[in-house]
């Protein structure tokens, strides 16, 4: 089988203007926020010429379109040979060209029509527009497989696989042969064709599981009638039971984060580069799984996914509403097209077979399980919804825990949602508390705190849930009924740039394997009410930190095992600033230096106005110590900043079993300098162009990020293209913007702020 890219060159048009393009194709370019949702309304005209020879009609030709927002017609010689519906599913279909130059002309439909999904009623994300993921001309001999399911069951203790190839013939010989991970043939078979589907079984003993931690995968090659045919899959056993997830038999708590597939400027238009960044991304933050929201999303993140081992709950398009029945009939071609491309990914283990958060509909929702588990018996179905103890006709019942408000419980009690069902909390925060990365620092923080105290009640080992997912990975664009005004729903632990947020850091903490330090606080009192600023949150995996003050040793600190107690690793809070320092300082016991502190701290909440137990404790250290008022007020000012006072430097050393692991610095008087770092240097132009994600830090002297900097930036390529305009703004200190290749070659991109020049290079291969 060939798998030919038609990705360059087509003419787009639009409104009588004609341009060349390549795929992915956002239709139209959307300013990061305030834009006007009509403009992505449009309907496009996408053309290009593809060349056939000779030896092409021997063969069955078709045309695979990866996902077009929303309805295609496709013309091919000027006949209408193709419509779909549909924004979020592939599309195959063959066609019979001509030896020499033949015209393929797409007009695209990307307004919002109610009679498809995910559309009809609101819906909290954009549709977005054009051709939007890759299109390939596919050759495969007049016999050929149409496609490859791979099956097993209970895979821990029956080591068969069966492969069950559909053909379009019913002779031939199918010879089988499958790798392990280093190429190695582990075992090959040949097997008559006498149906269009033909089982061929084989036994692997000792076969590697695919594991999160070892996400370990075999590639199956098919050679049928003189083509060769690739599949790829993995061995694992993912199950919801009534007390939790299971993976290969081990209890694992899911700890997720919802994702939107869309990006800055180009809507839901990148390429794979750009999807495997997101899902590495996602990964770094320690998670273990992430939920497609709400629509089947890019094959290229799914193989990602596949190879670092992050689970995935995928579903069908829809936000809330349920349409009619040509809407459900369309719903239902949503379900089978995700489940046929994404059956063989052993990354997926649930499919969501409701639309998102809608109300129960017995006949829709029977045909919906009635469909996943034919079409796949391996896996469980769910369907999420924001009712408690709803119908339920699915596997697992999945459920939008929106309870947690900041000082309550992070999550229902599992009964008081449902009884007696595998369950899995499939969204919670969001729009409860929608943060901006430009927020200010107690508001951000306590953005974090909402995240952690899910986390924490989510982690009870006896809760029988099976783990939960959190709204959400970044912020999204999205209709003007949702979002903050501005068109852009600021509910991710990363911002639309997938620039961190302190939130982010919470599941780092708790899931990465680096070593995770983030001290969340700049220390700065004057970003707080009152300059009350009493306690400081490190999300951290180390095992204590030691804090300095002007370099002076203050206290070691400890994870607040007490009130997180089911995190693996709570964050560490630092709520003594002055430690033993008075001890050392001026000479107090230590425990007149801990009589001193409590007076510190009522000076500082109360001001003159104290209790009258603070007011004889003042003057029992006054007298003991011989010291003035003044002298004592001078104390005061001297371990405790106060608005306007001289602010210390704290030096945060991390250790992990005894070892120094990581230091951070937090200073008041800093120097700045800015960084520009792409996440990936080396680019490679395959199937279509290539696109990395470029960061610029305003950073001080110890590299944490400068607060609230919102420098003007101009950026300029070369040998590159700018997804995005040349000027734009820090926020917050950070901006990311995403670049896309042109030619091989090398790629320059150069940033100017404040009259200075910072460049970076990236390497642009062919392959
Ligand atoms: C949910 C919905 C999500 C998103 C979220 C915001 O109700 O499923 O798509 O809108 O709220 O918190």
């Amino acid at each position: 089988m060939e798998k030919i890219s038609l990705n360059f060159d087509w003419q787009f048009s639009y409104n009588g203007l004609t341009k060349n393009v390549h795929l992915p194709h956002p239709g139209v370019e959307l300013p990061i926020s305030n834009f006007n949702i009509d403009d992505l309304l449009k309907q496009f005209t996408y053309e290009k010429t593809i060349e056939f020879v000779d030896e092409d009609m021997n063969k069955h030709l078709s045309l695979r379109f990866e996902g077009i927002h929303h309805i295609a017609c496709v013309y091919f010689n000027d006949e209408l040979i193709h419509v779909h519906r549909g924004g979020y599913t592939p599309f195959e279909f063959e066609i019979k060209p001509i030896v020499g130059q033949n015209k393929l002309k797409v007009l695209v439909d990307s307004r919002e029509n109610p009679s498809i999904p995910p559309f009809g009623g609101i819906v909290d994300y954009l549709g977005y527009a054009g051709i939007y993921r890759e299109v390939y001309l596919i050759k495969r001999p007049k016999n050929h497989i149409i496609n490859i399911h791979v099956k097993y069951e209970n895979t821990l203790e029956n080591d068969d696989v069966k492969f069950q190839i559909k053909t379009n013939a019913t002779k031939g010989v199918l010879n089988a042969s499958i790798y392990d991970q280093d190429e190695n043939m582990v075992l090959c078979n040949d097997e008559i064709v006498t149906d269009y589907e033909t089982e061929i079984q084989f036994h692997i003993p000792n076969k590697k599981l695919w594991a999160i931690e070892s996400p370990y995968l075999y590639t199956l090659k098919l050679e049928y009638e003189g083509a060769t045919y690739f599949e790829r899959f993995g061995f694992r056993d993912a199950v919801f039971k009534n007390d939790g997830f299971y993976l290969n038999g081990k209890k694992t708590k899911i700890m997720g984060l919802n994702r939107h597939q869309s990006y800055p400027y180009v809507g839901n238009a990148m390429p794979k580069g750009a999807q495997r960044e997101d899902a590495d991304l996602l990964k770094s933050l320690g998670l273990n799984m992430v939920r497609t929201a709400h629509y089947p999303q890019s094959t290229h993140f799914l193989n990602r996914c596949d190879e670092i081992g992050l689970l995935v709950f995928t579903e069908i398009p829809g936000w809330q509403h349920i349409g009619d029945e040509e809407w459900q009939a369309e719903s239902l071609k949503n379900l089978e097209s995700m489940i046929v491309r994404d059956r063989n990914h052993p990354s997926v283990v649930l499919w969501g077979v409701r639309i998102n958060e809608s109300n129960d509909h017995h006949d829709f929702y029977q045909k919906t399980n009635d469909l996943a588990r034919r079409l796949d018996p391996m896996r469980q179905t769910g369907g999420v919804r924001n009712m408690q103890h709803s119908e339920f006709l699915e596997d697992v019942y999945t459920y939008n825990d929106f309870y947690h408000e900041g000082n309550n419980r992070g999550l229902l009690r599992k009964k008081q949602v449902i009884k007696d069902a595998p369950y899995l909390v499939s969204e919670y925060n969001g729009h409860m508390y929608p943060t901006k990365t430009y927020d200010d620092e107690p508001k951000r923080i306590e953005h974090a705190k909402r995240h952690l105290n899910v986390l924490n009640q989510m982690k009870d080992p006896n809760n029988k849930l099976s783990g939960s997912i959190g709204w959400c990975f970044s912020d999204y664009q999205t209709h003007n009924e949702f979002g903050s005004g501005d068109g852009i729903c600021h509910h991710g632990v990363l911002d639309i740039y997938r620039n961190h947020k302190i939130a982010s850091y919470v599941y780092m903490a708790e899931g990465s394997k680096e070593v995770v330090m983030h001290v969340s606080s700049n220390l700065i009192m004057g970003d707080y009410p009152k300059g009350n600023l009493n306690e400081v949150y490190v999300f951290t995996n180390v095992d204590y930190i030691k804090l300095y003050r002007n370099a002076k040793y203050v206290k070691t600190f400890y994870p607040s095992k007490n009130k997180y107690k089911y995190l693996k690793h709570p964050p560490i809070i630092i709520d003594d600033f002055i430690g033993e320092l008075i001890e050392k300082n001026e000479g107090f016991s230590v425990k007149d230096s801990e009589i001193a502190k409590k007076i510190l701290k009522d000076v500082q909440k109360y001001g003159t106005k104290m209790p009258l137990k603070t007011k004889l404790r003042v003057l029992y250290i006054l007298r003991k110590y011989k010291l003035t008022m003044d002298q004592g007020v001078s104390l005061f000012y001297k371990y405790l900043s106060n608005w306007g006072s001289k602010q210390s430097d704290y030096r945060f050393d991390g250790y992990i079993n005894d070892h120094f692991v990581k230091s951070v610095t937090k200073s008041m008087y800093r120097t700045f300098d800015y960084e520009l770092i792409p996440t990936r240097k080396v680019l490679n132009i395959g199937d279509t162009y290539d696109s990395t994600r470029v960061v610029i830090k305003k950073v001080d002297q110890n590299s944490e990020i400068a607060p609230y900097a919102f420098d003007p930036v101009e950026i300029y390529v070369e040998n590159l293209e700018l997804v995005g305009p040349k000027l734009q703004s820090l926020n917050n200190g950070l901006l990311a913007f995403w670049v896309k290749t042109i030619n091989p070659g090398t790629g320059k991109i150069v940033v100017k702020i404040n009259d200075k020049f910072y460049e970076t290079e990236v390497e642009v291969y062919e392959s």
